[in-house]
């Protein structure tokens, strides 16, 4: 599948982004199983552990219209270099997106494709969690 429309939206998420503490503007693009596409931008506190990263943003707008089937997201930074999701990013797409597509975009539209598993191996999920019945995505 190609992919170069989510990028482009990746990268104009960006233009939103609230990041006056770091100065680095970060854009996400997630795409949906059904074709819908959800921006989010990286929005920063003064308080700075409330920041909150754009693809959590894009997957909790998405989420909370009732969407529970992705495909793909996509990442963009001002940087000509690919930026990966953080730490606590990987756990959540995991938890509400499963093994989706991973796009890291650089700002010359060049992108590279990775699955979710490839940052986040082994994962802990609800299927460690004995008296929960596992959903998979
Ligand atoms: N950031 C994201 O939005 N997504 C990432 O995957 C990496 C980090 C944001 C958080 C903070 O606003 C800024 O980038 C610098 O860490």
């Amino acid at each position: 599948m190609d992919y170069k429309d989510l990028a482009t939206a990746a990268g104009n998420a960006k233009r939103h982004s609230h990041s006056p503490y770091s100065k680095f503007r970060v854009g996400a693009a997630l795409l949906t199983k059904d074709g819908r596409i959800f921006t989010g931008c990286n929005i920063e506190n003064s308080s700075y552990g409330l920041t909150i990263c754009a693809e959590r943003v894009a997957l909790f707008k998405a989420v909370s219209e009732g969407e529970t089937s992705f495909r793909a997201i996509a990442i963009a930074s001002d940087e000509d270099a690919y930026t990966p999701p953080c730490g606590a990013c990987r756990q959540i797409i995991y938890e509400l997106a499963g093994d989706i597509d991973i796009l890291l975009t650089k700002t010359s539209g060049r992108y590279r494709v990775y699955k979710m598993l490839e940052f986040l191996p082994h994962p802990f999920g609800s299927k460690n969690l004995k008296n929960v019945r596992h959903k998979k995505k």
